[in-house]
């Protein structure tokens, strides 16, 4: 979603703001800009459209200048456009501001101060800040009291970048249960919401908290609450390395992820489970040097803690909601302790029934998914135990849960998910082989066996994306379809519903996951010889009963495709099309059944020539409600 940088120091702004937001382009965006102060006078350059058109901008303008701030927008309130782009200005021209976030009030806001005889150029909830600033500082004369003023009217979550020619060697930024940093370079300081985007120039980062100001200046940054109290806080360093964003080779960073999975889930598992015989280890010293501020991670809940456990409560949105199935099931096997999965944004305007002996886990790729980040924090305030699964250990979850478990897969830049939901399934074995050895709820032979069995999946998936070729032929076969089913069962109605989002996502054709079980209950309507049904089939506990749901598709002339093990004859019998994984305890299956349908999705979808790696509509980091 929304991005936000900025720049002061020495060097030319725009290169450095234009690099910076590159990096944010993975979150997703519709038009970018930037405002910097060029000769003493504030510049304002955006457009619609993709950041090769601010860029074409910049070369045309070429324009010179040592401050600036930057913005990517995912447009929420009003169409993308150049005029809806960030940043936008005051009626003076001297003022400019970059915001992430929404303004719940921003239409009385826009009201008011319309009637004060403002004029507004945007339909975007983000002008009336600027205007309020405006208002503010002419009261008096002093910027950080009039950003204090107009954030005192401001309601909502939400960080600002602002830049003013008559400061013009300085930047404000302000965070409200939002996600900004500081960057501290040689003399020099860079702006983000996302420390990715300075982790180019610098390591050393300040982090605003929620409710604060910072003033960045040629002298470094000065922090304040929103009350004036001045706020003291040194910078922490973060991975020296820079994050690589390179598609090594690959034709799309979706492409080269899938092909991660197997490395991410050596990494995952090697962090945690180093050995069979010995137990799941998520203490804190166990990291591998990330640090989350100035906090390190792990699980910190007691064997007395766990035993106190009489409900766990998962919440996440999309592909993280459906790991998030996954690990319902796994945890219900192996620890005995009943578990809801709940999609975090139904958790709105709700009584929340969690109290001391429920366990909520909040599960996040990126750490600051809006709505799992206010269900967490709802269930934390009724007292319940928290646990946050995340790949972004320098985010918002990160911050306020006290127990956390980092998947490590790198930055993930495709929008669609695909290593990190494999690292989140990971992960929730990882966490129930865990509560299971500190509970005893199951023998030691059997946590044995199923930790060789998950240090044994890498090289299972391997094989399957060795045949990748083969998914490729196969899938396109189906690439013409309007309407997809994914049917499954247990373990893999979860990978039916990933399967359905995924390719729905990545190549914009309908398509639905349903409980194979369910199918004859009304989504069987839908099926004629035009319709593929994908039908994810492991050899266990509900194997019968699932072939017994696509043998019903059969009868109505589905198409009939099937993720199946080598081997499987019974399968062939009914399916035209098999996609094949290789034989796999169906307890573990799930992380191998989702990756020939994530092949499919990418397959169909870049033959129908989408745009795979950042498809319509979506954003990365979806920090909206
Ligand atoms: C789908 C996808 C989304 C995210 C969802 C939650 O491929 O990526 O459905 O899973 O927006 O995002 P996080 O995990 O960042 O909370």
């Amino acid at each position: 979603m929304c991005g936000i940088v900025g720049y002061l120091g020495s060097s030319q702004a725009a290169p450095v703001l234009l690099s910076s937001l590159r990096c944010l382009e993975y979150r997703g965006y519709d038009s970018a800009g930037v405002a910097i102060i060029e000769n003493g006078e504030l510049a304002v350059l955006k457009a619609a459209g993709k950041l090769s058109n601010l860029e074409s901008l910049l070369n045309t303008k070429q324009p010179q200048a040592t401050v600036g701030i930057g913005h990517t927008r995912w447009a929420t309130h009003g169409v993308p456009n150049d005029q809806n782009a960030h940043p936008h200005t005051d009626c003076t021209g001297t003022l400019a501001i970059v915001h992430n976030g929404i303004i719940e009030n921003y239409q009385s806001l826009r009201q008011e101060l319309s009637d004060n005889g403002h004029t507004f150029e945007s339909d975007t909830d983000t002008e009336v800040v600027s205007h309020l600033i405006e208002d503010e500082f002419r009261g008096s004369g002093d910027m950080l009291t009039a950003i204090r003023g107009a954030v005192r009217r401001l309601e909502g979550a939400y960080a600002l970048g602002v830049v003013s020619q008559i400061f013009p060697e300085k930047i404000y930024a302000v965070n409200h249960h939002y996600s900004l940093a500081v960057g501290l370079g040689e003399n020099e300081s860079y702006l983000a919401s996302d420390s990715v985007a300075v982790r180019q120039y610098t390591n050393k980062i300040l982090r605003l908290e929620q409710s604060e100001i910072a003033e960045i200046s040629t002298e470094g940054v000065k922090l304040y609450a929103f009350d004036g109290t001045t706020v003291n806080r040194s910078p922490v360093e973060v991975d020296s390395n820079p994050y690589v964003i390179d598609k090594e080779g690959h034709k799309h960073f979706l492409h080269k992820e899938i092909h991660e999975q197997p490395l991410i889930m050596r990494q995952t598992l090697g962090k945690y489970l180093h050995h069979p015989e010995k137990p799941v280890d998520f203490s804190a010293a166990n990291g591998s040097g990330h640090h989350c501020g100035d906090s390190s991670y792990g699980v910190h809940l007691s064997k007395e803690d766990l035993k106190k456990v009489r409900r766990i409560f998962i919440v996440a949105c999309g592909t993280a909601y459906h790991a998030g199935l996954v690990g319902k099931y796994v945890l219900e096997e192996l620890c005995g302790i009943p578990v809801e999965v709940e999609i975090a944004s139904e958790m709105r305007g709700r009584n929340l029934l969690v109290n001391g002996e429920t366990l909520t886990v909040a599960v996040s790729q990126s750490g600051e998914t809006a709505d799992t980040l206010a269900a967490i924090t709802e269930a934390k305030s009724k007292g319940s135990m928290t646990l946050g699964i995340t790949n972004r250990p320098d985010s918002h979850l990160a911050q306020i849960t006290p127990n956390l478990i980092v998947t490590e897969c790198g930055i993930e830049v495709s929008v669609a998910a695909t290593k990190t939901f494999v690292a989140q399934c990971a992960c929730f074995y990882l966490l129930a082989l865990h509560i299971a050895e500190e509970l005893g709820t199951i023998p030691a032979a059997r946590i044995l066996e199923i930790k060789a069995q998950l240090l044994a999946i890498p090289a299972l998936q391997e094989q399957i994306l060795a045949r990748e070729d083969v998914v490729r032929l196969k899938s396109l076969r189906h690439a013409e379809a309007h309407d997809v089913v994914f049917i499954g069962r247990g373990m893999n109605y979860p990978i039916a519903l990933e399967g359905a989002l995924k390719l729905k996502e990545l190549s914009y054709i309908h398509a639905s996951g349903y409980a194979a079980g369910e199918l004859k209950h009304g989504p069987i309507a839908v099926l004629d010889r035009n319709v593929p049904v994908i039908t994810v089939l492991v050899p266990g506990a509900v194997y019968e009963k699932t072939l017994s749901n696509a043998q019903e598709a059969r009868a109505r002339n589905a198409q009939m495709i099937a993720v199946a093990i080598d081997g499987d004859e019974q399968a062939t019998k009914i399916f035209d099309t098999i996609l094949r994984i290789p034989p796999v305890d169906e307890f573990l299956s799930p992380l191998l059944t989702v990756i020939p349908l994530q092949l499919l999705s990418y397959f169909i979808a870049d033959y129908l020539g989408k745009d795979v790696d950042q498809p319509r509509n979506l954003a990365k980091s979806v920090t909206v409600e």
